[in-house]
């Protein structure tokens, strides 16, 4: 079946970029000239996606009002002439059909998905996790999607992660199918490097069957009272088969300071305009 509907999980306090995030969406800080949220909606369009649900919480507003119409905006722009601004604000408003829904308590990721439960149906569909923004050829979701489609069960995407990393990520067991692609044989959420199974992590992107929706459910909150995806992947695991694929190309973890810096470096260097103003720094 065919990938339409994608959730991208935004309901997070953003403690790791406070106080930045104190009164603002951490999804609505800007990498170069669009929030960090804009990159996850473009890649999810441009891999085919149609309907995005975006789980929000208080004080999320600004997502809303990011991807809507700005009648306002609109006519004053097209009256002082400024067309490519009103052609780019309105491209931004026609990218899909939106959908929000309010977790209203910090319950974890997985309770976060949940909550896409009805907007999803009986379909699969793939999760965005807006902190992470990719460089890739093929669009990180897309590649995703393309190994749900080969294996017909749910995909997580990897990267390999070093000994530190091993307690900011989902860790994969995992046994190799072929170059690239493993299936899952266990998994845990933020082991550190003793309990670690492997130096696989899982990052933010993920193509699921909605049998996941009864496997959160049957989750157990974890130490801190949340309901964890990787706990719910892995009840998932009793049922069926869940694939993991190290991606191809670059990923940055923006949700994060040093992070968001060296997005923002990188990505402005691809630019012409910043390449130049980048290069030239020199530091006193
Ligand atoms: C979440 C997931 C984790 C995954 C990570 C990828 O953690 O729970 O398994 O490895 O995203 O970025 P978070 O970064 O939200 O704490």
């Amino acid at each position: 079946m065919r990938i339409r509907k994608a959730v991208i999980p935004a309901a997070g306090f953003g403690t790791r970029f406070l106080p930045a995030t104190k009164a603002q969406p951490k999804e609505m800080l800007t990498v170069i000239d669009k929030p960090l949220i804009q990159y996850s909606v473009e890649e999810a369009v441009s891999s085919g996606i149609e309907n995005i649900c975006v789980i929000i919480s208080r004080g999320k507003s600004a997502i809303e009002n990011h991807f809507d119409k700005n009648p306002e905006l609109e006519s004053f722009l097209e009256i002082k002439g400024k067309t490519d601004f009103l052609r780019e604000v309105r491209r931004i408003s026609d990218l899909a059909e939106f959908c929000y829904i309010r977790q209203k308590q910090a319950l974890g990721l997985g309770h976060a998905i949940l909550m896409a439960e009805k907007f999803i149906g009986d379909e699969p569909f793939a999760v965005l996790l807006p902190d992470d923004i990719f460089d890739c050829r093929i669009p990180a979701v897309q590649q995703a999607i393309s190994i749900y489609e080969e294996y017909g069960s749910s995909v997580v995407i990897l990267k390999r992660i070093n000994k530190e990393e091993t307690s900011k990520y989902g860790v994969i067991d995992p046994e190799k199918v072929k170059p690239g692609v493993f299936r899952l044989k266990d998994m845990i959420e933020k082991p550190g490097p003793e309990r670690a199974f492997s130096d696989l992590g899982i990052i933010g992107r993920y193509v699921f069957n909605p049998d996941i929706f009864d496997a959160i459910k049957k989750t157990k909150p974890d130490h801190r009272g949340e309901i964890q995806i990787t706990d719910a992947i892995k009840i998932l695991l009793e049922k069926e088969p869940v694939y993991g694929y190290l991606f191809k190309g670059r990923r940055y973890d923006a949700g994060d300071k040093a992070g968001y810096i060296k997005a923002t470096i990188e990505l402005a260097l691809k630019r012409p305009e910043f390449k130049k103003i980048i290069q030239d720094i020199k530091i006193e």
